[in-house]
């Protein structure tokens, strides 16, 4: 039995999808036997961050029919092992009360992107879990946010691993770091950066990380995939140098 770690959030649209993605295929790119699974059963995305939109089986035929997990399984061309969601309408009342016997038997480390708030759907999730990571920008809403899906895990024991402070320009308004951690008591585990190739490389279909592994939220990504696996990440070198060749090969 492997861990079980969902990504969750109070407030939506603060990154959950984004950070499964890469933090997953950072995982699978530092040595971990690691898969990615989209529960967000009413409004799945997992798909569109990778480029596949088109499923036979998925997590709602695993759920609908009690299949085992392994069966809805797919393996993307970076080598990233995942469970999607179907997109279509036809699946918006799916029961996710079955999702802890979907989960109990798996046997690679398991990143849930989950729904935000605190539905059904987001609740069934958090049972499911093993740990949580929960995700906020530093605007106050998202933090509010982020405060309430922490103290609802705790009531429901699911360890906590850490808060992913997401988008974080630096700006004097936003909430810090040490502001968060002093409030929630639950430290943070990853800052990841505002960046522009985060939208560009979804545009692209592509993770941000196989986009372009010198962008400061690939960094991020690495760390955060070598701080939850244990595993060794050197960053590459030369990386201000990288970036400028980058730029300039696309000038050219
Ligand atoms: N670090 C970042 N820098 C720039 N843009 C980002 C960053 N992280 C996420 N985004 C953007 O924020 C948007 C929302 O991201 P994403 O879909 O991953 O959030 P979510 O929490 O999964 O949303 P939902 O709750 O709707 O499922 C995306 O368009 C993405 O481009
Ligand atoms: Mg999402």
């Amino acid at each position: 039995m492997k861990r079980v770690i969902g990504i969750m959030s109070g407030k939506g649209g603060v990154g959950k999808t984004t950070i499964s993605v890469n933090l997953a295929l950072a995982m699978h790119r530092l040595g971990e036997d690691v898969m990615v699974v989209d529960a967000d059963l009413r409004n799945p995305s997992l798909g569109l961050h990778l480029g596949v939109f088109d499923y036979d089986l998925t997590l709602h035929d695993v759920l609908e029919k009690d299949m085992p997990l392994i069966e809805a399984l797919y393996i993307h061309p970076t080598g990233l092992k995942f469970v999607p969601s179907h997109v279509s309408l036809h699946y918006l009342n799916i029961e996710p009360s079955k999702m802890l016997k979907a989960f109990s038997d798996v046997y690679a480390t398991t990143i849930i992107d989950s729904p935000p708030g605190l539905g059904d759907d987001a609740l069934a999730v958090m049972q499911t879990c093993d740990e949580a990571i929960v995700v906020t920008t530093p605007h106050l809403p998202d933090v509010a946010g982020a405060l309430r899906t922490i103290e609802v895990a705790k009531a429901m024991g699911v360890r906590i691993m850490g808060i992913i402070l997401n988008s974080v320009k630096g700006k004097g308004y936003e909430v810090t770091a040490a502001e968060l951690e002093a409030v929630s008591g639950v430290r943070v585990l990853q800052t990841i950066p505002w960046d522009s190739e985060i939208p560009k490389s979804i545009s692209l279909k592509t993770p941000v990380i196989e986009h372009n592994q010198v962008a400061s939220s690939s960094i991020a990504f690495y760390e955060m995939a070598s701080k939850i696996t244990g595993l060794n990440y050197d960053k590459p070198n030369l990386i201000g140098l990288r970036r400028f060749m980058k730029t300039l090969s696309k000038i050219v």
